[in-house]
């Protein structure tokens, strides 16, 4: 089978496409036969070493297609179920072996490119939204990268719970496609100061969450934009790793909480991971979140995608076609 290999660290000229044995299932796993996969930012920090993986190694995170093997001892899926799966290594490839346990059924109505756009990212928002910090309706708050594939799916959960959201966003383009995802404010980054921008939006009283994928480049302005005993949610680092943040810090700004969560640290068994896919395909059957695929590209030309996210050029998810 076909897939997508790095043998070391470095720019988006690492990936290789490479001809590999297909492998076969061995206790507890499943083989899924990829029908379309997602891309995920954290694809770009395994390529450039920021998130260590054992070399040599087929990147990706993210894919969904069919079960076309399982080994001994699986009962959670059979041959021909419709799955996906998230945070688990080896998805830039036509197939994968994964633990069994880690896959999500698919509802008829979620199609696979859907599937591949909204399970690692749409997880990531599900956590963010239902599990981190209990909001309630008329809170504001605010997230970067609003526009993105996680930013576009929290930004419209959060609205669709009554929450008021300030989305910040690169272009005046962007800015129009979150006022359409229910964004209140919209703050395009570099256009004035982010802090005075939120103040003005919240009275002068700072917003009660911040939920910051951005990272060094905007992490002391999230943590000036927050109210007394708000929270800071650092997510990711788009723009490189935040700079550490001294306890005084949180005290100085308003006894402050912050917090660097991960996907894995919050789905852990697999009840979790079927409750919180529950919730998620709800909201997408039900029409309150809209599932926005920016754009496409072959796996073969994974190489074009990494430069496009990196360079900020996308707008909600991508997906890579087989
Ligand atoms: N911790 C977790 O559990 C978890 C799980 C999934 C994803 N994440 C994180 O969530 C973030 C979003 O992931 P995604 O895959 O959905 O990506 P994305 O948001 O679609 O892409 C990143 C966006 O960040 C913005 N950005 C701002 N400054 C940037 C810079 N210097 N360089 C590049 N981009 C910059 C750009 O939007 P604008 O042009 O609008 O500024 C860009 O489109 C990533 O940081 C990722 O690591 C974390």
């Amino acid at each position: 089978m076909r897939a997508i290999q790095i043998a070391r660290t470095g720019g988006p000229e690492v990936m290789e496409l490479a001809e590999v044995e297909t492998p076969s299932p061995g206790p507890g796993q499943a083989l899924v036969r990829h029908h379309a996969i997602g891309l995920n930012f954290i694809d770009t920090y395994q390529r450039s070493g920021l998130y260590p993986m054992k070399l040599p190694a087929t990147l990706g995170n993210e894919a969904a297609g069919v079960v076309e093997a399982v080994g001994e001892g699986v009962d959670a899926v059979a041959i021909g179920d419709r799955v996906s799966y998230a945070s688990l290594p080896g998805a830039y490839a036509e197939a994968n072996l994964v633990s069994a346990e880690r896959l999500v059924k698919l509802p008829d109505a979620i199609s696979f490119e859907t599937a591949a756009a909204i399970t690692l990212k749409g997880l990531t928002a599900e956590y963010l939204v239902q599990r981190i910090w209990p909001l309630e309706k008329g809170d504001t708050v605010l997230v970067h990268a609003a526009a993105g594939g996680v930013g576009s799916l929290l930004t419209q959960w959060l609205d669709h719970l009554g929450i008021r959201v300030i989305g910040v966003v690169g272009t005046e383009a962007k800015a129009e496609m979150v006022r359409k995802q229910g964004c209140a404010e919209v703050i395009v980054r570099d256009q004035g100061d982010l802090v005075e921008q939120v103040r003005r939006f919240t009275q002068g009283l700072g917003v009660k969450v911040v939920y910051d994928s951005v990272g060094k480049a905007t992490l002391e302005a999230s943590l000036k934009s927050l109210a007394r005993r708000g929270l800071l949610v650092s997510y990711g680092n788009a723009s490189g790793p935040p700079a550490p943040v001294a306890p005084l810090q949180l005290s100085q700004n308003g006894s402050l909480y912050l917090t660097r969560p991960t996907l894995n640290d919050f789905l852990v068994t697999p009840q979790e991971r079927r409750d919180a896919a529950d919730a998620l395909f709800g909201v997408v059957m039900s029409g309150a979140v809209t599932v926005e695929i920016g754009q496409t590209w072959p796996l073969a030309d994974v190489r074009s995608a990494h430069e496009a996210l990196e360079a900020g050029h996308t707008t909600g998810a991508s997906v890579l076609t087989i």
